[in-house]
Formats: structure tokens, sequence, C-alpha cells
């Protein structure tokens, strides 16, 4: 506990900020290798660290979604949200980095007949552009290197007029305290930060979207003790 309080500690204030080391860039190798580490215990990790409350949420307003169509996920992980999203899909394509977590949203998802697993980088995808309906990614944004690449290689898949959906965890709007326990239970369920962690508000994920080329339609904050941002944008 002391080591972790001592990580904390050089966390300054703003925890989910500081997690991040560096502005080295982290090849696309470490980052697979980051996240892969725990395929079996992901999704407990992600409840403990963030809480089921706001896991639930999240998942209330995605079930309150319309038809997306042919839709495309980035960074899947073991597909906690995917099938509520197929719900709404005529076709899913939940894509990922890690071909651990690939594996378990395989073991996850496989007897659904919409749903396709494939292993993808978000920022660089191998569609041909103007492809999907809809673009997906939950909590995605806030740790790729370069969110705004991630964002711009979704317009350039999505058709003229389709929608991209991004839930997003945040610190934005927590109180300092449930902040420096989020950091904890960070540092017991997942280890060492991964090297970058965005802090967004509503508005700076707002505008980051109306830069690469969306019009944002809706924007909400959701969760009590733990946070995430909500924001539905449509190509432009
Ligand atoms: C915080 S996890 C979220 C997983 C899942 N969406 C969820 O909410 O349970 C981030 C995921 O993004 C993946 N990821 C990170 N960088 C990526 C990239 N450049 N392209 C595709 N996936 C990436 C990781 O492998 C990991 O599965």
């Amino acid at each position: 506990m002391f080591k972790e309080l001592k990580e904390i500690n050089s966390m300054n204030c703003d925890v989910m900020h500081h997690f991040k080391t560096g502005n080295k860039p982290m090849e696309k190798e470490k980052m697979e290798k980051y996240w892969s580490r725990f395929p079996d215990t992901y999704d407990k990790n992600q409840e403990y660290v963030v809480g089921k409350e706001l896991l639930d949420k999240m998942i209330k307003e995605l079930n309150d979604l319309s038809n997306l169509g042919d839709v495309i996920e980035f960074g899947c992980g073991t597909g906690y949200f995917t099938e509520t999203l197929a719900k709404k899909a005529n076709q899913i394509i939940a894509t990922d980095l890690s071909d651990e977590l690939l594996q378990s949203a395989k073991i996850r998802l496989n007897k659904n007949p919409r749903i396709t697993i494939q292993k993808e980088n978000c920022m660089e995808t191998s569609f041909i552009s103007k492809k999907f309906d809809s673009v997906f990614m939950a909590n995605l944004i806030h740790v790729v290197e370069y969110p705004l690449k991630a964002l711009q290689e979704s317009h350039r898949i999505l058709k003229d007029g389709g929608v991209l959906i991004i839930v997003t965890y945040t610190n934005y709007g927590m109180k300092w305290f449930e902040i420096i326990k989020l950091g904890i239970r960070f540092l017991k369920g997942w280890g060492k930060p991964p090297q970058h962690v965005h802090t967004f508000s509503p508005e700076k994920l707002a505008s980051l979207m109306e830069n690469a080329g969306f019009t944002v339609e809706k924007s909400k904050l959701i969760g009590d003790r733990t946070k995430a941002l909500y924001l539905i944008g449509k190509k432009k």
C-alpha cells in the first residue's frame, strides 16, 4: 500500500492526467502488450476500478440507441460492450490491437452471427473509405497516443452522414478524493498506467471531434462517483 500511495503522490492532483509518463511515442507493440496482460480478469478488473454502476449506466445509454446499420467497433477489448451494440446493428466488426483480448472476445461472442472479430489498429485500419454507417469506441479515445488520428480514421471509413459514438472514462467532474480512490484501485487492478492517458472534458472531446469533421449531436457526462463521457457525432 505504501508503494501505491507513493505512486499516487507522484501523480500530483489530476491522477488520470498524470498517468502520462512523457511524450515519447509508444509503439503499437508496446500498447498491444500493455492491454494483453489480463485477458481472463479484464472484465473483473474493469468493474473493480471504475465500478459496475458506471458500466451499467454506459450500457443503458447504448440500449437507447436506434438502428446503427453496419458498425465497426474500435478497441473492443473482451467485447464488454459489443453484444449491446450488436442488438442495434445489422452487422458489427469488433476490432482491437490485442490478440489476447480478441481471443477472449471470440469466446464470448462467437455464437452471434452478426459479430465478426478482427485485428485492427484504430489509427490506421485496412478498411476502404465510406464503408460503415457507424463507428463505436468504448474507453479507447482517452488511451490512444493520437486521439485525433483515431477520429480522422473513423471519419474516413464512415459513409457521408455516418455516426460516431464515443463512450469513455474521464475524471472530469469527479470529486478529488474519488480521483485518488480511483487511482489506488487502478494501481491495484492494472498496475502501472498506460503511457498515454488523456483527460477529456465534454468540450475538449467535442472540439476534437469537430476538428476531425464531425458535428457533435449529443454530449453527456454519465456517472456519480466515477464518470464517463458519452458523445455522438455525425460525419459532415
Ligand atoms: C481500456 S480498454 C477498453 C476495452 C473495451 N472497449 C471496454 O471498454 O471494455 C482499451 C482497448 O483499446 C485497445 N487499443 C489500444 N490502442 C489501440 C489501437 N491503436 N487500435 C485498436 N485498439 C487499441 C486495447 O487493446 C484495449 O483493448
